[in-house]
């Protein structure tokens, strides 16, 4: 079933028919994402610059007349999940098996919105998102799941209201996958539109959508997955946060956002690791409006060092880079592209690579030929080009 139908042989409708011996009622697709710049920063009430992918996540689905979720994936064809939305907690998800963990995030979303009136359903999943790879797959399954059921169960008030979906989905996340993340990849699925990056400040929710130009000015991004699985639910990020949540409390500010004199705030932090975290908290929000600040100009090649300074940021100051995150940005900037980063909230996934369209074989070529002389297996390359957010197919 996953070669036939994950190769597109047969649309997942007639997929999802064969599975459940009834016609879906709806497919619906939400996008993986890459960050543009502003890592780190969402959970500190600052800004971030995602936009959505062409890849993503599908969910076909059909209403049921009991209050069970029943919730297959293309990807996992052994590891289904039923299990009844009524009076069953996030912890139900600890006595499943670890292959069938994935479902955390259906299973998240679809009971948080039986408090707002949704039942059961029956969900067959597909994705072309890579896993592990930093680019929303988990993000992408709440959206698609969390659209579905609001369309399927005429939420439409929540359903147009974006902003407040991705906060379901993100509480999802948190309460059924224990995952603490912040607000950026859920909005990222959710809010972005084709050609456009989402500028979206954290604290209040509000986003505008600034115009990406990458082919009018001859640019490519490659998006790098450098194989390297990232799993965040590992402590990792969660003491990130915490360090940060502690250099506020100390400078007697709600959140690093609000850090106006960074050589101030600098000064007042004995810790050294405190003071590296504020430093690349405080200069990526200004590198987030600078970055934008260039969109709007149309200055598009000049976003190269803007990436290249988050990365050596995200590298020695939040210290969250990989060593094949490292030496893809290094390959690709002697190979010639115009800066690089590591996306996503790192220890692993994928790193974004800006070059001239015209340079980018021989940037490839750079990074291919600096994996094999460290004996690493091949990245993968995708494309990335500005995509729409979620919507039904
Ligand atoms: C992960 C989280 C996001 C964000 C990034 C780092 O992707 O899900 O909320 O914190 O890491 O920018």
């Amino acid at each position: 079933m996953n070669t036939v139908a994950g190769t597109g042989k047969i649309p997942l409708s007639a997929a999802f028919t064969e599975a459940y011996r009834r016609a879906p009622e709806g497919v619906w697709h939400a996008p993986g994402r890459i960050n543009v710049i502003g890592e780190h920063t969402d959970y500190n009430d600052g800004f971030v610059l995602p936009f959505a992918l062409p890849l993503g996540v599908s969910v076909a689905a059909a209403r049921r007349d009991d209050a069970v979720l029943e919730v297959r994936s293309l990807q996992a064809a052994d590891a289904g999940v039923t299990v009844s939305l009524d009076g069953t907690g996030p912890g139900e998800v600890q006595r499943w098996a670890e292959r069938e963990r994935w479902a955390a995030y259906p299973f998240g979303v679809a009971s948080l919105l039986r408090e707002r009136g949704a039942g059961g359903a029956s969900l067959l999943i597909d994705s072309d998102l890579p896993q592990g790879a930093g680019l929303s797959s988990s993000a992408a399954l709440e959206c698609a799941t969390a659209l579905a059921l609001c369309e399927l169960y005429g939420l439409d008030d929540l359903a147009a209201d974006r902003a407040e979906l991705a906060r379901l989905a993100q509480r999802a996340e948190h309460d059924y996958a224990g995952m603490p993340c912040g607000i950026m990849d859920q909005s990222a699925s959710l809010l972005c539109r084709a050609g456009h990056a989402l500028m979206l400040d954290c604290r209040s929710g509000l986003s505008s959508h600034v115009p990406i130009d990458l082919p009018g000015k001859d640019l490519t991004l490659l998006v790098v997955n450098t194989r390297a699985r990232h799993t965040l639910t590992g402590g990792e990020y969660a003491r990130r946060r915490a360090e940060c949540e502690r250099a506020a409390a100390l400078l007697g500010v709600d959140a690093l956002r609000d850090v106006k004199d960074l050589g101030a705030a600098l000064a007042r932090l004995d810790d050294p690791v405190l003071r590296r975290r504020t430093q690349h908290v405080v200069t990526e929000n200004h590198r987030v409006e600078a970055t934008v600040g260039l969109l709007r100009a149309g200055a598009e090649t000049e976003l190269g060092g803007m990436l290249t300074a988050s990365h050596l940021s995200l590298r020695d100051l939040y210290e969250v880079s990989w060593p094949e995150a490292d030496l893809t940005v290094e390959a690709a900037l002697r190979g010639g592209a115009r800066g690089g980063r590591m996306v996503g909230g790192g220890f692993g996934g994928s790193v974004i690579v800006l070059t001239a369209t015209a340079r980018a074989d021989r940037v490839r070529d750079a990074i291919f030929a600096a994996y094999r002389d460290r004996g690493l297996p091949e990245p993968d390359f995708i494309e990335a080009v500005p995509s729409a957010g979620a919507h039904r197919l």
